[in-house]
């Protein structure tokens, strides 16, 4: 086998996670789900999920790599030999293949729109002129499925080149981009008339608008920002050194990404209110939104080129992290066989892709339970999938690694109060199992079930 792959540095390994997380997530689908769920009550639950259930198991995942070195599937064997947990690593990968499979048809959308802008076909709009641009770019068979290709070879023409070549450079660089083109934005969207009903409207809960399923939604959303419960962080800590302070990399990706998700719904927000948009709109709304806001500034067009080229680059990071996951798992490490390997997995997943990609038109009206493909692949893996994993994950550190020995990984690199990691042992053994079956429960209506049944016969 050849030698394992690592981060040239401690800024390599933070960069790359963060560029896991953040992407799609953060900026595309929490306005859009906030949009329908009441706004600041969702942000807030999701908040709270991320901060209590989020961050411990990003510690949990970053302790399952280093401590291994080895790739999603491999790390809990090594752990747990002869037993069946190794199923968490090969529920990730699956999980994974789904997940890139429609999160590349809304990367597609980005190519799409980034090619126009270039053109400058995409400045000067009116409003309704922009649903109808996002409407023919969803709903055109050859341009979804075009893009959704596109997408997916932009991504595997980077996880071939391996780790640190392919994604450590670029980072360096896009990232902080990516924050100073969020302030420009979240500045033009404040200072826009009637700006202030959106403010209110994103961060002012309103808990009468939250059920049961926006629980369930918050709690997805929470893993799939920080790319939880599949083992993407897992596989990205094994290229880390043991000397590396795992607590300070968490404080990292959870900060910066809250940080993204804050400017993200101060940038669309208050122009949704302000420009005469729905709220309620769904997953067209920052394909709409944003470039209207771009449109009311000087230099628009510019900085709508730019801020696409950086969302793009926020994608892919995201997407290399997913693909990274499977052709680690089918490669073992080794850097023989990755660009087979990494092609072979990119054609299945364009594969799999195609009817998300026909959901906004051909197969608008091909319903299964009621959603789409593309919305059923979604509900799938936000909302099942990765809180299932991120369960099991939970109850595999909590219960299969010693205690003593999760301090010890813990505190290599850093110095952690022994009353630190206490909290985030309880967190990560009680209270994150506890929660998600909870919220699992409660989503399948099991209380109110009981509550019914008190009632009737108590
Ligand atoms: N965190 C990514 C985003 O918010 O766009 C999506 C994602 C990447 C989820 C990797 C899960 C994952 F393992």
């Amino acid at each position: 086998m050849t030698k394992h792959n690592q981060w040239s540095s401690k800024l390599g390994f933070i960069l790359a996670a963060a560029g896991s997380a953040i992407g799609l997530g953060a900026i595309w689908k929490l306005p859009y789900v906030a949009g329908t769920s009441g706004g600041g009550a969702f942000f807030l639950i999701y908040l709270l999920f991320t901060v209590f259930l989020g961050a411990p198991l990003l510690i949990s995942e970053f302790i399952i790599g280093r401590s291994t070195q080895k790739e999603a599937i491999s790390a809990y064997k090594s752990i747990a030999p002869n037993s069946s947990w190794h199923f968490v690593g090969i529920l990730g990968v699956g999980t994974s293949i789904v997940l890139l499979s429609f999160y590349s048809v809304v990367g597609g959308w980005i190519v799409n729109y980034l090619l126009r802008s270039l053109t400058g076909s995409l400045s000067k709009l009116e409003l309704v002129d922009y649903q109808q641009l996002f409407g023919t770019i969803i709903s055109n068979p050859f341009q979804a499925i075009g893009a959704h290709l596109l997408f997916i070879i932009l991504t595997v023409l980077i996880v071939q080149g391996g780790v640190q070549k392919g994604i450590e450079r670029v980072s360096r660089f896009m990232m902080p981009s990516l924050f100073i083109l969020f302030i420009i934005l979240v500045t033009r969207s404040l200072t826009l008339e009637g700006a202030f009903e959106g403010v209110s409207f994103f961060l002012k809960p309103d808990f009468s608008a939250v059920s049961s399923e926006t629980i369930l939604f918050a709690l997805g959303q929470a893993f799939f920002a920080l790319s939880l419960g599949i083992s993407t962080m897992v596989t990205y800590s094994s290229y880390l050194q043991k000397g590396e302070s795992l607590p300070r990399s968490m404080f990292s990706v959870v900060g910066l990404t809250i940080l993204i998700s804050i400017l993200a719904g101060l940038a669309i927000f208050p122009a949704v209110f302000a420009l005469g948009f729905e709220p309620t709109e769904g997953p067209s709304l920052i394909f709409t939104v944003l470039p209207a806001v771009f449109n009311e500034m000087a230099f628009g067009t510019l900085f709508l080129v730019l801020f696409l080229a950086l969302l793009l680059f926020a994608t892919i990071t995201s997407a290399i992290s997913l693909l990274e996951i499977i052709v680690a798992s089918l490669t073992k490490g080794s850097n023989d066989t990755r660009r087979k390997m990494a092609w072979t997995s990119g054609i299945i997943i364009f594969t799999l892709g195609i009817p998300s990609a026909l959901s906004f038109g051909l197969l608008e009206n091909s319903l299964i339970f009621g959603l789409t493909f593309f919305s059923l692949m979604d509900f799938l893996v936000s909302n099942i999938f990765l809180p299932l994993g991120a369960l099991l994950i939970a109850l595999f550190v909590g219960n299969k690694i010693p205690k003593e020995i999760l301090y010890k990984e813990i505190s290599q690199g850093s110095s952690v109060p022994y009353q630190l990691f206490k909290l985030w042992y309880f967190l990560i053994r009680y209270v994150t199992p506890v929660a998600i079956i909870f919220v699992f429960l409660h989503a399948l209506g099991i209380f109110s079930f009981i509550k019914k049944m008190v009632l009737t016969f108590g």
